[in-house]
């Protein structure tokens, strides 16, 4: 499959952890589409770790769904899934065990991928726990790679090996849709803005056809469930949601979709955000100016030859950000300057002669729209 765009859906992992079953997979997808997700890009709903019984069936050998979490099995829960409009994706790992202890697909992948195609999968998260310590990503994700597109139906391939290997050097090459290019998220601002921060070098690697993910979104679970530890507050999750709209990462939630606050709703869904995030050129962007634990400035080009400036401050106290317009490319006798709108708050940019200077609350951000207007 060729994938154009960041791809956009919900994963179980973040909050649910282990404790899946069939009727949450189901009111998940009724949320998905009541609460305007479908209609906002997001489409696929996929399962985490922990969905199959603890061993293989003695037979077949085929991966067998929980008895007790999934009593229909998974081709119910996938044509479920499927007539509300949804894409259903699935998880499993390059190792012998997953990293919550299922089995693995390790010597299985062909099978896995038959089986996975027979009950409807359309997204493989395939995760990089407990593999045999002779082999490496490349090795385990070209096998993979090459059963799902062998396999009789179009799945959407996402390497979760977190960024190690050098992942970005061989991801597409073995087939991979996106590949996860970092350890867990939690939610707390400092490991969302880590994970932001050890991006810095890799903008280049993302692009059609192999995406770069950057775990899935804590955005809305204020510290509750699986991954949420202290939490975050509504600035700083407009600030995570910011960094992966302007980065071009896939936009997989992982929040509790079924019981969502109004600001939560309302970020996710945010139409500005989202065209960010899908923007056709998916160009990377460059960090233009830091000021390093003070604050960070980027741009990216867009289609349309319009520009975003993200304007953001790391710190736990306000501070302005700074930005020279040379550093956007704009000389001083170019004729231009820059017209943008505040994404959030439609307010104007303000150019102070050749520099901007943005007042920014603590972890947070002001991110701009706009494009090169003749003076
Ligand atoms: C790894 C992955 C997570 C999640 C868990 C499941 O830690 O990076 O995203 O899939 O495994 O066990």
């Amino acid at each position: 499959m060729f994938v154009k765009k960041p791809p956009m859906g919900f994963n179980t992992w973040n909050t649910f952890g282990e404790k899946i079953n069939e009727d949450l997979i189901m009111e998940t997808a009724d949320a998905m589409v009541h609460e305007g997700l479908l209609d906002a890009g997001y489409e696929y709903l996929v399962i985490d770790d922990c969905w199959s019984e603890y061993d293989r069936d003695p037979k077949t050998h085929q991966l067998v769904p929980h008895h007790e979490k999934f009593p229909h099995g998974i081709k119910y829960v996938a044509d479920y899934v499927h007539a509300k409009g949804l894409k259903f994706g699935i998880y499993s790992c390059a190792g012998v065990r997953t990293c919550a202890d299922y089995p693995g697909s390790y010597d299985h992948e062909y099978l896995d991928a038959k089986t996975f195609a027979s009950w409807g999968v359309d997204y493989l998260k395939y995760d990089y726990c407990n593999k045999p310590g002779q082999t490496d990503g490349p090795f385990l994700y070209r096998r993979m790679g090459m059963a799902l597109r062998n396999c009789g139906r179009d799945i959407l391939f996402s390497a979760c090996n977190w960024g190690l290997d050098d992942v970005w050097s061989w991801a597409r090459s073995v087939g991979a849709d996106i590949y996860r290019s970092t350890g867990d998220v939690c939610d707390n601002f400092d490991s969302f803005f880590n994970i932001a921060k050890s991006q810095y070098n890799r903008f280049g690697s993302n692009a059609p056809g192999c995406f770069n993910d950057m775990d899935m979104l804590t955005v809305g679970m204020y510290g509750k469930g699986n991954v949420g530890s202290s939490g975050c507050n509504d600035t700083e999750y407009r600030t995570q949601f910011a960094l992966w709209c302007l980065y071009g990462a896939p936009l997989m939630l992982g929040c509790d979709v079924r019981h969502m606050t109004k600001e939560t709703k309302e970020l996710i869904t945010n139409r500005d955000l989202i065209a960010l995030n899908q923007d056709e050129e998916c160009r990377g962007p460059m960090r233009i100016c830091s000021e390093y634990e003070r604050f960070n400035v980027f741009m990216r080009h867009l289609s349309g030859n319009e520009i975003a400036i993200l304007f953001l401050n790391p710190d736990n106290e306000p501070r302005r950000a700074r930005a020279f317009a040379i550093d956007m490319g704009l000389t001083v006798d170019s004729g231009f300057h820059i017209e943008a709108t505040e994404i959030f708050t439609g307010e104007p940019l303000e150019q102070q002669r050749d520099y901007f200077s943005i007042k920014l609350p603590a972890h947070g951000c002001k991110l701009y729209r706009g494009r090169l207007v003749k003076d």
